[in-house]
């Protein structure tokens, strides 16, 4: 059987990256991508879709006999704070919905993405495991865990095939992120080839977890292609890149442009920085289904300032 992939949240940071990938793999004419905005360039089959839209989503389903989705829509965890009610209905409830609307449909693989912000501050800081005590302090940290726990809940009760990641800082070049507390490290980069300036917006010595974009995406096709008898986390895998903080991805990028100038200012995202970890524990995810990350902050380095400076 052919996937027929539809991608909810296609024009996001991962999405856009994610969105490629899939067509690349699959084939033009099985990938359907949809956002609540045009996309800048279109690279894949696309439709304006409202994620808190169920019957929009259903049509869609129904019209291009969809079997495998993405959701990738949400509101990150700094934006998340300006508007909790809003991050709720777009974060929680829709991914509800949509997990009723999988089980309804029969779809057969859905991929829902969660990420480090579902740890907290009795979370421990070093190596997190993949079980331990999580006490989110914002409302898109709290939408992400609830997430993990409706999965594990709708895999259980309905066996719906949903798998799940927590993503941890995402950095690439190929797009933006938007209203997150790691966008320093995508930020930074751009600051230093624009401007040979940065101003942070967290403290020097913020250790949290990355991950680069090729390692994010292979990540996440290499889990949604595993056979279902090898995934036996059904809330969401811990995942990890590497870890610095600014004063690391500072140097690491002086290293190549020498005048390169940074300021911190920490505003109130170094408070929700505070309350996640800075490392983590992955052995689930590289026993379950052979995860091994590629990049480490150098070579990340490298090849984010060969592909921005071009
Ligand atoms: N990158 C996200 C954020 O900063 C974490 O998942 O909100």
């Amino acid at each position: 059987m052919d996937k027929r992939i539809l991608i909810l949240g296609s024009n996001g940071q991962i999405g856009t990256v994610l969105t490629k990938a899939l067509v690349d793999r699959y084939g033009y004419k099985n990938v359907f991508a949809s956002d609540i905005r045009e996309p800048k360039i279109q690279i894949a089959n696309f439709e304006i879709l409202d994620v808190t839209d169920k019957n929009k989503i259903a049509e869609a389903i129904d019209k291009h006999q969809i079997n495998t989705i993405y959701h990738l829509a949400a509101i990150l965890s700094a934006n998340g704070e300006k508007n909790p009610s809003l991050t709720w209905k777009i974060n929680h409830d829709a991914t509800v919905n949509l997990f009723d609307l999988c089980v309804e449909k029969k779809i057969v693989t859905v991929f829902f993405p969660s990420s480090i912000a579902i740890y907290g501050p009795h979370t421990p800081k070093i190596n997190t495991p993949q079980y331990t005590s999580f006490n989110p302090s914002t409302v898109y940290g709290i939408s992400k865990l609830t997430g993990e726990m409706w999965a594990e809940y709708y895999h259980k009760r309905y066996g719906l095939d949903v798998r799940s990641i927590r993503y941890p800082g995402v950095i690439g070049w190929q797009s933006l992120p938007e209203g997150g507390t790691t966008d320093y490290a995508v930020e930074i980069y751009h600051g230093a080839i624009k401007n040979k300036y940065y101003n942070c917006f967290l403290k020097a010595g913020t250790k949290l977890p990355m991950i680069y974009m090729d390692d994010v995406i292979r990540a996440t096709i290499e889990l949604m292609e595993a056979p279902a008898s090898r995934i036996t986390v059904r809330s969401s895998y811990n995942l990890s890149g590497m870890s610095f903080t600014p004063q690391e991805i500072y140097e690491s990028i002086k290293a190549h442009i020498p005048d390169f100038k940074i300021d911190y200012n920490p505003d109130f995202r170094q408070q929700i920085a505070e309350s996640w970890n800075e490392s983590i524990d992955d052995s689930m995810a590289r026993n379950d289904w052979d995860w091994k990350p590629k990049f480490e902050l150098e070579e990340m380095t490298k090849d984010m300032l060969r592909h921005l400076s071009n």
